[in-house]
Order: structure tokens, then sequence, then C-alpha cells
């Protein structure tokens, strides 16, 4: 049987990690960790109890008691904040703008971090994020940052948000991308940056079946 081995993908918003990840992990019979949905997990416990979003100390707290769980589901997993479903929630425009602001903050990114590297520990994992290949598990044996142009990606966020009925006009999603994007890669703490040793895929005119094969072939490689 063949060996099992960490994949990190990163990447900026809508650069196509997370459904690649997923069909890559299904390929190997890997774990999916969706790291994202983590700083999203937080940023709605946060919300909710009114806690302001740069508040360290305060995250601090919510986070010692916060149980955030993924469940394997058909066609999406689940995620769960305090035992409640919120994997639609935590997808919505109100969560998706603050985020970055709950990312920055150096308990979350500590807390969320340690949490990651425990899922990962069970080998065999493709994990998605921005800080996969540089901090979480810098000893991944495959790395890979996908990019692609911020026209391509609000594309892809404008059509997946006709799919829900949200009705955000393209450049204003161009704009937020934009923005969110500059927020990751200025933060202090784990900025959104390509590790060395990783690959970069431009996935501006690749399909998913096309990325989900680049990344099946440099897997392979790496295996043999
Ligand atoms: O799916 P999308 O690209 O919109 O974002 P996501 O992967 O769900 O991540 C949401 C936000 O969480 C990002 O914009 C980052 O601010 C933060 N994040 C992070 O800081 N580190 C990670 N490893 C993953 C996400
Ligand atoms: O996880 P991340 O934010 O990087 O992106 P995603 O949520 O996996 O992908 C955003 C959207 O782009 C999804 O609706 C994908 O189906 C779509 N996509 C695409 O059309 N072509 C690609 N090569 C990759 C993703």
């Amino acid at each position: 049987m063949k060996r099992k081995i960490q994949i990190a993908i990163d990447g900026p918003a809508s650069a196509g990690k997370s459904t690649v990840a997923k069909l890559v992990a299904k390929k190997l019979g890997y774990i999916y960790c969706d790291t994202g949905a983590m700083y999203r997990a937080v940023t709605y416990a946060a919300m909710k109890k009114d806690i302001r979003l740069d508040n360290d100390k305060d995250l601090n707290q919510l986070l010692q008691k916060l149980s955030i769980e993924f469940v394997p589901a058909n066609p999406e997993q689940k995620v769960y904040v305090d035992n409640v479903d919120v994997t639609k929630e935590i997808r919505l425009p109100g969560i998706t703008n603050n985020v970055s602001i709950v990312a920055a903050q150096s308990s979350v990114r500590t807390d969320l971090t340690k949490r990651q590297q425990q899922i990962a520990q069970a080998g065999g994992i493709v994990m998605d994020g921005r800080d996969i290949g540089t901090t979480v598990l810098p000893n991944a044996q495959v790395k890979i940052f996908l990019v692609a142009s911020a026209k391509k990606r609000a594309l892809r966020r404008y059509k997946e948000n006709i799919l829900k009925e949200i009705n955000t006009p393209l450049d204003v999603l161009e704009q937020e991308i934009i923005e969110r994007d500059y927020k990751d890669s200025h933060r202090k703490i784990s900025p959104l940056v390509q590790a060395s040793d990783a690959i970069e895929i431009d996935t501006t005119e690749l399909t998913i079946d096309e990325v989900v094969r680049e990344i099946m072939k440099i897997i392979e490689n790496r295996l043999n």
C-alpha cells in the first residue's frame, strides 16, 4: 500500500481550493479539512455573541469553550458549532466580509492552527486554506498554491451566489475579493503567501477537472 502523505492547498479567495481539495481527497481516500470553514465558524460564533471581532482577549475566551466539528455528508461536509449545523450560515456575505478581521487575531490563529495540526495527525490529509504550507503543515510532502485573476474569481463567486439567491453585483464581488486578499496577505501573523516549495497553478483558464488532474500528477510523482 502507498504511504499516506499530507497535501497542503493554499491560495486566495475563489481560486478553487476547496472544490479541488475535496475531489483530490476523494480520489485518494484521504480526509479533507477546510480550514477557512473553521475561521468562518469562529466569526459566526463571535457575531452571535456580540464579541468585537478584533478583540483578541474575548475571542480567546470564546475559543476555550467552542466546539467546531466537520461531519462528512453529501454533497458537502457539514460544519457544526457547539452542535448546531451552521454549514449554510457561515457562507453568508455577513460572515465572508468579516472573517479576515477575526483571522488576523493571534489567539484565533494559535488555537485553530493547533486544531488543524491535530486533525492532520491521522495522516492522509488534504487541507486547504491560506497558511497551510507555510505554518500549519510546513512539512507537507505536496504543497500547491492556486491562483486566478480577480475578475475570474469574482465571476465564479457570482455564479455560486446566483444558485443561493444572493444578488451581489459582479463589480462589488470583485472589489470584496481584492480587499479580502489584501487583508489576508498583509496581516502580521501567517499571512497568505506562497511557500517557497509550493507549486503554483494558475486556474484562470482551467476547468475543475483540469486542475484536479494536474494536482494528481504532482501527487503521483511524489508518491512514486
Ligand atoms: O472560500 P473562500 O476563499 O472565500 O474563503 P475561505 O477559505 O472560506 O476562508 C475565509 C477566510 O478565512 C479567508 O479570507 C481568511 O481570512 C481566513 N483564513 C485564514 O486566515 N487562514 C486559513 N488557513 C484559512 C482561511
Ligand atoms: O475554496 P476557494 O475559495 O478557493 O474556491 P472554491 O469555493 O473551491 O471555488 C469557487 C467557485 O469556483 C466554485 O463554484 C467552483 O465550482 C468554481 N471553480 C471553477 O469554476 N473553476 C475552477 N477551476 C475552480 C473552481
